[in-house]
Order: C-alpha cells, then sequence, then structure tokens
C-alpha cells in the first residue's frame, strides 16, 4: 500500500534510547517526498541502560533530559522558544516480538475501501491485547481477494471476502513502562514507538531492497536486532542481547586490560577476521592496574582478532539460526545491509558474508539532510529512521488502527495526537 508522509514544513523529533549513547535529533520536512532537514541534534554517553533496557530511572532520566536540551539548544531558531514536548522513540528488540496473523473480513460485492481495510486490522489487533505486552506496529503484508493472493493494495478493488496477512510486533509492558516512565518524567510525551532495526532499516536500505527482500542487522552496544524487509515492508523482526560492549568485555578480560583500553584498541587494531592476518604484527596493550608510565605489554595483534572473531561469528550464527527458524523461506532475500556501531568493525562485512551467506554492504543514514558529521555515521542509523517512521509510516500505528485505545494507556493519547495532527 501506499504510504501517506507528513506534510512539508512538519517538525517532529526523535529519542534513541541506546545501551551505549541516547540520541535525539529535531527535524523538519523540507519537501513533498519527505525529506528530512535536522536542525537540532544532541547525543551522550548512555546511563543506567543495560542490554537495551532501562536499569535505573534516575541515570537514564538525567541523560535524556540532557540529550534533549542539547538537541532543543540547537533548534533553537525554530523551535520558538518552546521546549519539545512530543518524540517517537525506539523500543529495543530485546523487548519486542514478531507475530504473524489473518485477518478475514466480509467486504459484500462493495469497492474496498480505507475501512474495510482498518477493519480487517482492527479485528486481528483485537486479539493480541493482553496485559502483558503492548502492540507497536500492524503492518499488512498480503491481501487476498475471494482465494487470489499477491495483492498489494486492495482499495478500489471488489469481492466478497479479503484477508489479509499482518506482522505484527509487540512489546515487553515491563520495559516499555521503565522507559514510558523515564521520558515523562523528563517531560515529553511519547508520540508513537518503533522498533530500532525497524528504523535503522527505514535509515539505510533503499526502496529497492526494501522491495526484493533484505534484511538489516542492527549491530550496536548491547544489542544486535535485526529486521527483514520485502515488498515495502517489514516483515519480520528479532534480536540478540550481544553487543559491541561483550566484545569490549571479552578484549578487556582476554588481554588483562581496562575496558578503556580495551574500546580503543577494538577501534584501532580490531577486526572480524583473522585471515590475512600478518602474524608479526605487535600492538601495544596497557596492563590493568598498572600506572600510564609502566611499559605495556607488547601482544600479536592476531591475538586481539582471535579474541573478537569467535564472539562475532556467534552473534551472526545466532541471527542466521533465527531467520532460519522464522519460517519465512525465500522471502528473507540474498541481501543483508550492516549498520549500528559495532557496524564499523573492520572485517565485519566479509565475515558477515562468510556466516549468512549473502551479499553484505555496510549501512549509514541516507535520507536526511543537514546532519552533522559527528552524527551521521551508522551509530545513528535508529535515530534517523525514527524520524522517517513518524513521517511515512503512520498507518502502521496501531493507535491509529484501532477503534478503541484502553483508557490511560499511551495510545490514548497517541490517539489523542494523531487527531490534532494528520
Ligand atoms: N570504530 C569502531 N569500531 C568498532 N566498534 C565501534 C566503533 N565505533 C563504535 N563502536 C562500537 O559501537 C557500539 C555502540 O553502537 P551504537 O551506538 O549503535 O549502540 P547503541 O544504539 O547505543 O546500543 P544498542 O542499540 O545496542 O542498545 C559500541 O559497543 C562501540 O564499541
Ligand atoms: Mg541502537
Amino acid at each position: 500500500m501506499k504510504h501517506m508522509h507528513k506534510p512539508k514544513g512538519a517538525l517532529l523529533a526523535a529519542l534513541d534510547i541506546g545501551s551505549s549513547k541516547v540520541a535525539c535529533f529535531i527535524g523538519r520536512i523540507i519537501d513533498d517526498e519527505g525529506t528530512f532537514e535536522v536542525l537540532g541534534v544532541g547525543h551522550h554517553a548512555s546511563k543506567g541502560v543495560k542490554g537495551g533496557v532501562i536499569v535505573d530511572l534516575d541515570a537514564a532520566e538525567a541523560v535524556i533530559r540532557q540529550t534533549v536540551h542539547a538537541a532543543e539548544n540547537m533548534a533553537a531558531d525554530i523551535m520558538k522558544g518552546y521546549p519539545l514536548r512530543e518524540v517517537v522513540v525506539n523500543l529495543p528488540g530485546v523487548s519486542a516480538a514478531s507475530h504473524a496473523y489473518t485477518s478475514d473480513v466480509q467486504v459484500a460485492g462493495h469497492e474496498i475501501t480505507d475501512n474495510d481495510v482498518r477493519r480487517a486490522l482492527a479485528k486481528a489487533q483485537e486479539q493480541v491485547l493482553s496485559d502483558e505486552y503492548e502492540l507497536i506496529h500492524t503492518i499488512p503484508m498480503d491481501f487476498r481477494i475471494d482465494g487470489n493472493d499477491g495483492i498489494r493494495d486492495p482499495r478500489g478493488m471488489f469481492g466478497q471476502d479479503m484477508s489479509v496477512d499482518i506482522h505484527m510486533v509487540t512489546g515487553d509492558m515491563g520495559p516499555l513502562q521503565n522507559m514510558a516512565t523515564a521520558i515523562e518524567r523528563s517531560h515529553l510525551d511519547i508520540t508513537a514507538l518503533c522498533v530500532s532495526a525497524y528504523g535503522a532499516g527505514l535509515a539505510c536500505l533503499v526502496e529497492d531492497e526494501m522491495d526484493l527482500g533484505c534484511t538489516v542487522i542492527d549491530m550496536g552496544g548491547g544489542v544486535t536486532s535485526f529486521a527483514v524487509f520485502n515488498g515495502g515492508r517489514m516483515i519480520y523482526s528479532d534480536a540478540i542481547p550481544i553487543g559491541g560492549m561483550h566484545i569490549t568485555n571479552d578484549i578487556a578480560k582476554g588481554l588483562t586490560t581496562s575496558m578503556n583500553d580495551a574500546e580503543r584498541l577494538k577501534a584501532l587494531y580490531g577486526s572480524a577476521m583473522a585471515s590475512n592476518m600478518d602474524e608479526s604484527e605487535l600492538i601495544d596493550v596497557p596492563q590493568l592496574g598498572e600506572d600510564e608510565h609502566a611499559a605495556p605489554n607488547h601482544v600479536p595483534r592476531s591475538l586481539l582478532v582471535g579474541i573478537m572473531q569467535p564472539r562475532i561469528e556467534e552473534v551472526f550464527e545466532m541471527v542466521r539460526a533465527k531467520l532460519n527458524d522464522s519460517g519465512l523461506g525465500n522471502a528473507v532475500g540474498r541481501r543483508v545491509v550492516l549498520t549500528g556501531g559495532s557496524s564499523q568493525i573492520q572485517g565485519l562485512k566479509d565475515l558477515g558474508h562468510h556466516v549468512l551467506d549473502k551479499q553484505v554492504r555496510l549501512g549509514k543514514p541516507i535520507r536526511l539532510t543537514g546532519l552533522p558529521d559527528a552524527v551521521s555515521g551508522p551509530a545513528f542509523a535508529t535515530t534517523a529512521g525514527l524520524l522517517t517512521y513518524i513521517s511515512e509510516r503512520a498507518d502502521e500505528m496501531p493507535a491509529e488502527i484501532m477503534a478503541q485505545a484502553e483508557p490511560g494507556s499511551v495510545w490514548e493519547r497517541v490517539r489523542y495526537w494523531l487527531r490534532e495532527n494528520w
């Protein structure tokens, strides 16, 4: 189905709460194609976030506040003195789950309208209501009319029965409530939630990739999450609770050095592949507990890479196993795009190709203008994609589809906001 996007001039803000950093982008739509100009950015090392989820409310709240203030200050000209009120927020893949549903409705010979589509989606949504999770995305994939399948957009067509295969993403209530609390305490309202890897895909993939089948893997600090796209839609997502910090931790232990030094060694000399490595190349490793004037250990670089490779292989193998178990078959496609801060590890593309047996490329945000260099890299893919999501994919937000939201839930406000702004 074709997406509507928000009008030229609309102001939107994204808050990406990650294990390594919290980032906020404030943007404005500058043309009729939904292109963004980013006018304010803020980012800050995370505190109180572990493995993608908030574990310390006070610490997380403080970092969110600082980050948002920085973005507001930079965008002061267009904020006209008003504080930021509404943000679209990432939902970490470790707190989310993908479900496949099929929903049928009678159309009894009428021309199929938006309303019929919404009715089919709402019917499915009612079936997944629960106290344990909140609905995050309702994404129609394939429509069938009287048994004829492969219909992308049924509107305007005729038939008796319409059914639709739906990809629904739910978020675990506990982590969501903690996140909502930290954000609300910072005097912000959540207007929508978007799974991190979905945002990363919306930011990095070209249209052909989304259409033909492609998996985006967002390799962050605490989580590696992925989303599968096909037919222009996200058809699956999942995550593994391992990220770059685990690699850093392995290095610190394996070389008995501090986390700071391990982080530096990883970025400077690290690699995902030991092959072609010069066995005689030595690197300096400061020893844990020694003062900074003590002589560092000289260690073969291949030792460092030998620590990193198995961990990264493990992550790719887990992604491969999850893709195999998903039952998606060929819909997964032949292509993988790696993004997230940890996608900057040298040699990652080759190892990814080796383990996943797909064409692999590196990705970073492509749909924004005006991004300062410091925030234009792959670590900010999710942040950028959140803006695209709120701008173009409102039709996948459960609140918009749902006729009745539960009182007091975030969706009540989301619906209100949608009514006011669309
Ligand atoms: N040049 C580099 N080489 C290797 N790793 C890097 C490099 N730059 C950043 N990283 C790693 O990227 C990770 C952070 O990535 P990112 O900012 O995408 O995470 P996050 O969004 O905060 O966390 P998550 O999404 O997992 O909750 C860190 O583990 C860091 O070590
Ligand atoms: Mg992230």
